[in-house]
């Protein structure tokens, strides 16, 4: 019994996890400041984005790019509200975490 719930958290760990630290990374890095995950507000909602973004194979580039550059770095504004500033105004991302950010906003 003792062997099956050390097994059985460890799975969980397993699949948990990732997910977990990508929570903590959008957390850390401030993005939930502008952004919600479902409504909108100053921003468009993350379930929003993936929404819009679904199915193009350009979309986690395109993403990371606005995420390191803000909107201004590919011709945004796109979505008729408030610019998404450059990284001067907010905590800095490097490219392997917008690639992961990238990833997790397309996965909601
Ligand atoms: C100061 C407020 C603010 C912060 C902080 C912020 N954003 Fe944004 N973000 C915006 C706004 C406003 C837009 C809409 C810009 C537009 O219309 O292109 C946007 C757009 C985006 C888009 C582009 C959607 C699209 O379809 O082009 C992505 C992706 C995104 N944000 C991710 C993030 C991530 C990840 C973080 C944290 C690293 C973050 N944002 C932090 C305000 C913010």
């Amino acid at each position: 019994m003792k062997t099956f719930s050390l097994l059985t958290m460890a799975l969980a760990t397993m699949v948990v996890g990732p997910v977990h630290a990508d929570q903590k990374l959008v957390e850390s890095k401030q993005c939930l400041g502008c952004h919600a995950m479902a409504q909108d507000g100053a921003a468009p909602a993350f379930k929003r984005i993936a929404a819009r973004w679904q199915g193009r194979p350009e979309a986690e580039d395109v993403i990371v790019k606005t995420i390191r550059q803000g909107s201004a770095g590919t011709g945004g504004p796109h979505w008729n509200k408030a610019k998404m500033p450059d990284q001067a105004e907010r905590p800095q991302v490097s490219e392997a975490e917008a690639r992961q950010l990238a990833a997790w906003i397309l996965a909601q």
